[in-house]
């Protein structure tokens, strides 16, 4: 088996499903050409079938971006994918992702579907895609809340059938980490013909495991993921692909597996969703959040002073990030405090130092953080202090 794991993006399309996150027709194209200077392996670009406007954002992408694989969604009906390639079809390597649930919740209640029709329909309806295109994926939707032993005849079916990517989905981020590890083990020892085809995963993050399940499959044997920049998507999310990427780097001892992620290009990438969305990440966000290399305990500090591997697992550079913050407030210690005097060109003696140190601690207490006005200030009442004139808060003595 390969140890290359395919980064499959989905940003344009199921992240655009979550409320608030839509993009227009030129932020799509500009997105898309971002994704293929990050480096990932498969674009999709949207859902042809779903609206004009869609549609036009996928055929743009397929005839100007060059690079990762251009897939367009199509449900299992035949009008969908025919659309879908009209979509895609200038692309330098079009796919067609084409899917059809496999839970007896869905086929019951939503689409009223015995489990052998819903398996004759997705094997002609992967027939037909390959009539346009010799890259074709299929996901049965809603795979983690269904009988083990359907989704692998239905696997196996269409995998005859010609597709050349299964998707197993985790459609409503019910599945577990242990859990779907043993699922992804369970299809590659019960579908035959398996290894003509690339097995993938689409975790959503529901109970927050859509990261967590993704790597439990990749260690299982799955080679594409499929994942958003800053874990947007349907409802909770998707897997982050900045998350999943950095967990196979950073810890590549453990995962053994490859990808071809451009690592200095994760926060604009990142940053330019935010900025197109106008929906900011949480500060405290893995890899891309305000405060993913910020600092503001003593204890911290004095470590990252002396070496950063001390508190930090991955460089911020690496990632096209500014860099470590020492932040200043409450917790912080006098060592970061010296450094950021002395970088606003605030050289102090010791004495003067400690007396700032005194005037910093207790504006601390009061403001969250403290700014480089502040410590102009501090700075100042810490020299006069040192001098007797004043206490470091600016107590007058005499
Ligand atoms: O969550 C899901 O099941 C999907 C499929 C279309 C892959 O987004
Ligand atoms: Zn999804």
């Amino acid at each position: 088996m390969t140890d290359y794991v395919k980064i499959f993006d989905t940003t344009l399309r199921d992240g655009e499903q979550s409320p608030g996150f839509a993009l227009t027709s030129p932020q799509k194209v500009e997105r898309a050409h971002q994704l293929a200077r990050l480096g990932v392996d498969v674009i999709e670009a949207g859902f042809p079938a779903a609206s004009p406007d869609d549609f036009a954002a996928v055929e743009r992408i397929a005839r100007e971006v060059r690079g990762p694989v251009i897939a367009g969604l199509a449900r299992a009906v035949a009008a969908d994918i025919d659309q879908c390639w009209e979509a895609i079809k200038d692309a330098q390597r079009p796919r067609i992702h084409t899917f059809l649930s496999s839970s007896d919740i869905h086929l019951e209640a939503q689409f009223n579907l015995k489990r052998e029709q819903a398996k004759t329909r997705a094997l002609e309806m992967v027939r037909h895609a390959r009539g346009y295109t010799p890259d074709v994926e299929f996901s049965p939707m809603d795979a983690t809340r269904s009988d083990w032993s359907y989704v692998c005849e239905v696997l196996e079916a269409v995998i005859d059938a010609g597709a050349t990517t299964v998707n197993i989905a985790d459609t409503c981020g019910f599945a577990q980490p242990d859990e779907f590890g043993m699922m992804i083990t369970y299809i590659r020892e019960h579908v035959g013909n398996i290894e003509n085809a690339t097995l993938s995963v689409h975790c959503h993050n529901d109970l927050g495991l859509a990261v967590a399940n993704s790597l439990a499959a990749i260690r299982a044997g799955a080679r594409q993921i499929e994942c958003c920049v800053n874990g947007i998507g349907e409802r909770a999310g998707n897997a982050a692909l900045e998350e999943l990427v950095m967990a196979l780097t950073v810890r590549r001892d453990h995962h053994r597996v490859k990808h071809g992620i451009n690592l200095d290009e994760l926060v604009p990438a990142s940053e330019l969703l935010q900025q197109f969305t106008g929906i900011a990440v949480q500060p405290n966000k893995a890899i891309v959040g305000l405060n993913a290399f910020a600092h503001e305990s003593g204890i911290h500090q004095d470590g990252m002073l002396k070496d950063a591997r001390t508190y930090e697992i991955m460089s911020a550079a690496a990632i096209g990030a500014e860099g470590t913050r020492l932040v200043l407030g409450k917790h912080s210690g006098r060592h970061a405090l010296r450094r950021r005097l002395e970088e606003l060109g605030l050289l102090l003696t010791q004495d003067e130092l400690n007396h700032a140190f005194a005037g910093f601690k207790s504006l601390a207490d009061y403001k969250k953080e403290v700014t480089d006005e502040d410590l102009v200030l501090i700075a100042e009442n810490g020299r006069r202090a040192a001098d007797g004139v004043f206490d470091a808060i600016g107590h007058v003595y005499r």
